[in-house]
């Protein structure tokens, strides 16, 4: 089961209209698009996701409430030609960026450092790269830079270490076998405060996944596809992609730098879009849901 995040705060952002067009980039298990769709009775949702088991699941959901909605099975990185052959009017915008519960749950899929399983972790089953790839195969320095990069992991130069000596004798096969190595390889006092895997697997994840370029990618074509007056809102769970996040929303909605001081602003320079709100969770939501912790909200408007 997945509880999702933020419902009621994207819900009410998206400004949603009974004729409203929406786009939920991460349909996942359907819980912000089933709750759209309600909303919506004489409107239409586009939902993405790169994940067909999530999609036999929302597919169901979603026709319990009504059948003015497609699922659309790719990467949302494809975002803008996907939309664009279908329609030209987008009044929303979600993404709820990440893996879902029951992707983290299914061990198979190998995201979780608590459950054994083959080290895999796409998000698409169809892609080539895998977390046994990235474990197995990049060098010393290319696992420091994603440690550091992805993880912001201070012990990522030991961790490396340890990977690369671990491979001499035998290729690595498993999340517990990593997760395993991981904690040998940090000082004990670390080992006390949380996982110490926790951050790797974020970043092989991330690594496997491609996640920031592509989240890059999308939201700049969601901000071309939306229409006026129509808003933008997206759920981050870790300080990388709120970056992401917070930087292009501040980037279209102030004016240049270098043009601030002018006294009049040219129209071409105006900022197009405003941007409405930067949310966390109620302390109620992470009581309930824990995993709603590290989550923010930011949501803009096309002026
Ligand atoms: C946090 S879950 C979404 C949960 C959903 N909002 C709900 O309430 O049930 C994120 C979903 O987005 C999908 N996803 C993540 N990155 C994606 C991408 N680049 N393209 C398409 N789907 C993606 C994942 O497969 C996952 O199912």
């Amino acid at each position: 089961m997945h509880t999702s995040v933020l419902l009621n705060e994207s819900l009410e952002y998206l400004n949603l209209k009974e004729d409203s067009i929406i786009v939920d980039c991460t349909l996942g298990y359907g819980g912000h698009s089933s709750n759209i769709l309600k909303k919506i009775p004489k409107g239409f949702l586009y939902a993405f996701d790169q994940d067909k088991e999530a999609i036999t699941e929302a597919q169901k959901k979603l026709e319990e409430v009504g059948l003015n909605f497609e699922i659309i099975n790719t990467n949302f990185k494809n975002i803008k030609e996907e939309v664009l052959k279908r329609t030209k009017k987008v009044d929303g915008i979600l993404f709820d960026l990440g893996v879902s519960s029951p992707q983290l749950d299914n061990a198979e899929r190998g995201f979780s450092f608590h459950k054994d399983a083959p080290l895999d972790m796409r998000m698409n089953q169809d892609d080539k790269l895998s977390a046994y790839d990235v474990v197995n195969t990049y060098s010393y320095e290319q696992l420091i830079d994603i440690f550091y990069k992805y993880g912001e992991e201070k012990h990522s130069g030991s961790i490396a270490r340890a990977i690369i000596k671990y491979r001499e004798n035998k290729q690595i096969e498993t999340t517990l076998e990593l997760a395993e190595i991981i904690k040998n390889s940090v000082p004990e006092k670390y080992r006390r405060q949380g996982h110490p895997a926790r951050k790797v697997f974020q970043a092989i994840r991330i690594e496997v996944n491609n996640e920031l370029e592509v989240f890059k990618v999308a939201l700049e074509a969601a901000l071309s596809l939306i229409q006026t007056g129509g808003r933008v809102c997206v759920i981050t769970f870790h300080s990388l992609e709120d970056r992401i996040c917070k930087q292009m929303f501040n980037e279209v909605s102030s004016v240049p730098k270098e043009l601030q001081k002018l006294p009049i602003i040219p129209e071409e320079y105006k900022p197009k879009f405003k941007v409405i709100a930067n949310v966390s969770p109620s302390k109620t939501e992470i009581l309930k849901n824990p995993r709603a912790r590290s989550a923010r909200l930011r949501v803009i408007e096309r002026g």
